[in-house]
């Protein structure tokens, strides 16, 4: 029998989750089936079906404390981790970051409402984003949660907020630093033309007008240069950027005393991907803001970042099963499975790459065919693979791909009406639900058939 080279019989890092294909507990057992968090993921679709997001708790776990450790050990100020729950939110998710001592960043009142109902505790919580509603902007002030400005008009509604509340209220601001990195143009923020933030040239301005406003307090700065990033020099120049912004920001009579210096760090989704680890990255950006502190006789800030994609995304896996086959003749075959755009829109948005394999030939001994992996919704482009290397499978088989745990569910779509998969975390040879699977009938839900069309029919 031929086995071939295969991404799970990699060494795995235990210490960076974020630099592995798969999640840390993967194991083939001596049927020479894959296993994860101790459970057969044959046996979890029988429980649970299919398509079934699945979550491996120590590698969520290994990943925060990746990131509280190096903090610990290469910046010497206070520092404060926090999870971009734009990744994934879940109640289950808050909770756990939570437990592991992060924050939590949102940018909607369901994620706001997710952070609470996950026991992140008010003050760990950040509100993003670049359009916020008024009633958003409230309910966060109403609960005690700071507020990322980003733009003029979130501050003039939290100038009159701070008015009629008759108190002081702690801002940060969110500006773009005008660093490129190579990343898909879409996950791209920090450089000048981004959606997001104040422009770097307009802080002078901005300082000015803040200071004259009575109740609101500036005492942070954020920037977010962009995700899926393998280059540590773009956050060692953000580092210095933020930290001459401070002195800026001082001239003006404020005193900055937190900076958030955003998430970014990549994730192995294949073979020809090779993140730095987290340690790496937290050393880079520790460094960067020591140095500069120093050269400038500054006062430690507050070191806040923000991982979303490097804390859940190799924690988490999508398993398919096979459905129908197409042959093409001198062309490609299509192996179509029970999922696709749907629950991973990543492949269509931005021609993301993954690595997957049989759940029963995990290792692919054999592997001679080259397939098309499609999804079942009704557009073309619903393509998770273009060309895999599998082992011979059939109508049935389970396919599990790898490094979906960030920006699949979060991103999920209802299109053609179906529902979204369950999630279930894994640990210990134990598994629960922690999001349970839509039924067609859910969607219904928010259906409404005016009377005068029932009287039609
Ligand atoms: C403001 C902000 N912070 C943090 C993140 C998390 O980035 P990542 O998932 O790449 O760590 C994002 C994602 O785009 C973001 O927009």
């Amino acid at each position: 029998m031929e086995e071939k080279k295969s991404f799970l019989k990699e060494k795995i890092d235990h210490k960076s989750p974020n630099k592995n294909i798969v999640p840390i507990t993967t194991s083939i057992g001596s049927d020479g089936k894959l296993s994860i968090g101790g459970c057969s993921i044959e046996e979890l679709v029988k429980k649970y079906d299919s398509p079934l997001y699945i979550l491996d708790e120590i590698t969520l776990r290994n990943s925060c404390k990746a990131y509280k450790k190096a903090l610990k050990e290469y910046y010497p100020g206070e520092s404060l981790p926090i999870y971009a729950s734009k990744a994934n939110s879940s109640v289950l998710m808050s909770n756990l970051v939570s437990s592991e001592g992060f924050g939590l960043d949102a940018v909607s009142e369901g994620e706001l409402l997710t952070a609470l109902k996950g026991g992140v505790p008010n003050e760990k919580i950040v509100f993003h984003g670049n359009n916020k509603s008024t009633k958003e902007i409230e309910f966060a002030v109403r609960n005690n949660i700071k507020v990322i400005v980003d733009n003029d008009y979130d501050l003039e509604r939290l100038e009159v907020l701070s008015n009629s509340l008759n108190r002081d209220l702690e801002i940060m601001i969110r500006f773009t630093p005008g660093i490129e990195c190579h990343t898909h143009e879409y996950i791209r923020t920090g450089s000048f033309d981004s959606k997001f933030g104040f422009g770097i040239e307009y802080l002078n301005t901005l300082f000015d007008k803040i200071s004259n406003f009575k109740y609101l307090k500036l005492k942070g700065l954020h920037a977010h240069i962009g995700s899926q990033i393998f280059e540590l020099e773009p956050h060692k120049d953000l580092g210095e950027i933020m930290v001459n912004v401070i002195l800026d920001a001082k001239k003006f009579g404020h005193d900055i005393k937190k900076l958030n210096v955003g998430g970014g760090l990549g994730i192995k989704y294949t073979e020809n991907d090779d993140p730095p680890s987290i340690e790496e990255w937290v050393k880079t950006i520790s460094a960067s803001v020591v140095k500069a502190c120093k050269k400038h006789n500054l006062d430690l800030p507050t070191l806040m970042c923000e991982p979303g994609r490097s804390i859940v995304s190799t924690a988490g896996i999508t398993v398919y099963k096979i459905g129908a086959f197409k042959k093409i003749p001198g062309i490609r075959t299509y192996l179509s499975v029970d999922g696709g755009m749907s629950d991973n829109p990543r492949p269509i948005t931005y021609q993301s790459n993954y690595s997957a394999c049989l759940v029963s030939n995990p290792l692919n001994i054999n592997s001679k065919n080259k397939y098309t992996i499609a999804g079942k919704h009704c557009e073309s482009g619903d393509v998770l693979f273009k060309e895999i290397e599998l082992a011979d499978c059939k109508t049935g088989d389970l396919i599990c791909v790898f490094g979906t745990g960030a920006y699949n569910n979060s991103m999920s779509s209802n299109y053609n009406r179906i529902p979204r998969p369950a999630t279930v975390l894994v640990s210990d040879g134990e598994s629960e639900v922690i999001q349970m699977r839509e039924s067609p009938l859910d969607l219904l839900k928010y259906d409404v058939l005016p009377n005068r069309f029932i009287k039609q029919n």
